[in-house]
């Protein structure tokens, strides 16, 4: 199966899902979009009201913004593959709960095998919490760390920088120097890793930790 099918068989298989409770509320699964060829992966949290009725992520005001904040880098949505841990809404926005994100994992990890990109960009505290589970976004946000092949950007959600200036800065800020991280990635794809010992993702019992 090429990366195109792979894709498809993921978003067929979130359209039908119902591993977990969210399927009784929710209206559609959003299992996400953009080429298998992206270099870069966005990964939000949860779909809201207008992802829920459209079966499209960031498609509201977070969306809106995510694209302004692409503009910065250069980037345009077409160019990225966005999608969220839960892919399905969570009743009025809640967060969503620990057997939900579990239930939803192994279509996220099957979509970062498919597409493989050198870069990860972590929207939010809930998928920063798949590479880090014990840190703080206020601490890591914009700061690039190298797991196996890859690069992992933690930075805010858009929907928590919005309306917070202060966010709002450092978020674009972040934004600003992702061509940097792309070329940091691509660079250090072709080196065998430094300082640590090679290592893919991290093994499936570890996703319990989100
Ligand atoms: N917020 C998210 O985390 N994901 C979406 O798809 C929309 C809003």
């Amino acid at each position: 199966m090429d990366a195109s099918e792979a894709l498809a068989q993921v978003a067929t298989e979130v359209r039908g899902c119902t591993l977990c409770k969210l399927h009784a509320t929710a209206n559609k699964g959003v299992p996400g979009e953009g080429p298998d060829t992206a270099k870069i992966m966005f990964i939000g949290e949860a779909p809201g009201f207008n992802e829920d009725r459209q079966g499209r992520p960031f498609v509201g005001a977070a969306g809106q913004f995510l694209e302004e904040l692409l503009a910065l880098a250069g980037l345009r949505r077409q160019d990225v593959f966005i999608t969220n841990v839960v892919k399905h809404r969570p009743p009025n926005n809640r967060d969503p709960e620990p057997d939900e994100i579990a239930a939803c994992a192994l279509f996220l990890e099957r979509q970062i095998a498919a597409i493989n990109p050198p870069v990860i960009v972590t929207l939010g505290r809930f998928s920063m919490a798949r590479w880090f589970p014990n840190e703080r976004i206020t601490r890591i946000h914009g700061q690039p760390k190298r797991v196996g092949s890859r690069l992992i950007v933690p930075m805010m959600h858009p929907a928590a920088a919005l309306h917070q200036p202060q966010n709002r800065t450092l978020i674009e800020d972040d934004f600003r120097r992702l061509p940097e991280f792309l070329a940091q990635a691509e660079r250090q794809a072709s080196e065998p890793a430094a300082e640590e010992p090679r290592r893919d993702e991290p093994p499936a019992e570890q996703l319990s930790m989100f």
